[in-house]
């Protein structure tokens, strides 16, 4: 792969952003959503992450979210976590903008993040609204209940049809807005607001650099597209830059 303009841009870049999405976690072993294995008994993610659906069967939700919080718990950050984790260490202004729950760039060392769909480790209280961490795994009572008024407790992760919380989304427009690259890494790139982000930067002078198995419908709009894994390409475009 030939990274030559790319790296000759990074090196004076003084902003450099990350939206990122399943694929960066799929090198780790878990499932992306939209991807052949992304299916779990059959439902696809659009018919349980819902209000509605934990409203009709809270139980068969939280047991998708059981089955998820195992497979996270075993996996491990991969290159591509890694190496965005030493980046942040590189550049002054370094943020990773992630629709992922997983907090695997978090476990990778990358601290300036905005988790724009929430995390799997924490709980919501349905009733009071108040948020706790909560790592069982699996979580033994299903539907878990708040300890404070035994009200249902549910995933703190954003979905369909809700909003994201307003300071996440304010911090990523800012970010995007202030970025002279944005990588966006792993996603599908059809899932809005977030997928509006890369826009942002553009339209703001910005380039987009896309690192994905597959085109999307950013592609087109993307100033470089690397094609194939993140766990891969990044730690290549790595060795190239601090090489
Ligand atoms: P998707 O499953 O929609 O997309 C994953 C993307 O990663 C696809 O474009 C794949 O081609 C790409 N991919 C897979 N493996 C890769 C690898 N090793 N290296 C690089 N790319 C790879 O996941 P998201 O775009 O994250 O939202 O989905 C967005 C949102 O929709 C999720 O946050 C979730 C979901 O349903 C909610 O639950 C609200």
């Amino acid at each position: 792969m030939v990274f030559k303009e790319i790296i000759y841009i990074l090196k004076k870049a003084k902003f450099i952003s990350v939206l990122s999405g399943a694929g960066i976690s799929a090198e780790s072993g878990i499932p992306t959503f939209r991807g052949e294995d992304g299916l779990w008994k059959k439902y696809r993610a659009e018919e349980l992450a819902t209000p509605q659906a934990f409203e009709r069967d809270p139980v068969l939700v939280w047991e998708w979210y059981n089955w998820r919080r195992e497979i996270i718990g075993k996996a491990q950050p991969n290159q591509g976590h890694i190496t965005l984790a030493k980046w942040e260490s590189l550049y002054p202004n370094f943020w990773v903008i992630t629709q992922n729950i997983d907090g695997l760039h978090r476990r990778a060392g990358s601290k300036n993040i905005v988790e724009l769909h929430g995390n799997i480790w924490k709980v919501r209280c349905t009733r009071e609204g108040t948020i706790k961490e909560n790592t069982e795994i699996p979580l033994k009572e299903l539907p878990p209940k708040c300890e404070n008024c035994g009200g249902f407790l549910r995933p703190h992760v954003v979905w369909f049809g809700e909003s994201l919380d307003r300071n996440d989304m304010e911090k990523a427009e800012e970010i995007a807005i202030s970025s002279d690259v944005m990588f966006v890494i792993g996603t599908s790139a059809v899932v809005y607001p977030a997928a509006s982000l890369p826009f942002l930067t553009k339209r703001n002078g910005g380039l987009i650099v896309e690192i994905n198995l597959a085109e999307t419908p950013l592609t087109s709009y993307a100033d470089f597209f690397f094609k194939g894994r993140s766990g891969e390409i990044l730690p290549q475009l790595d060795s190239e830059l601090n090489g």
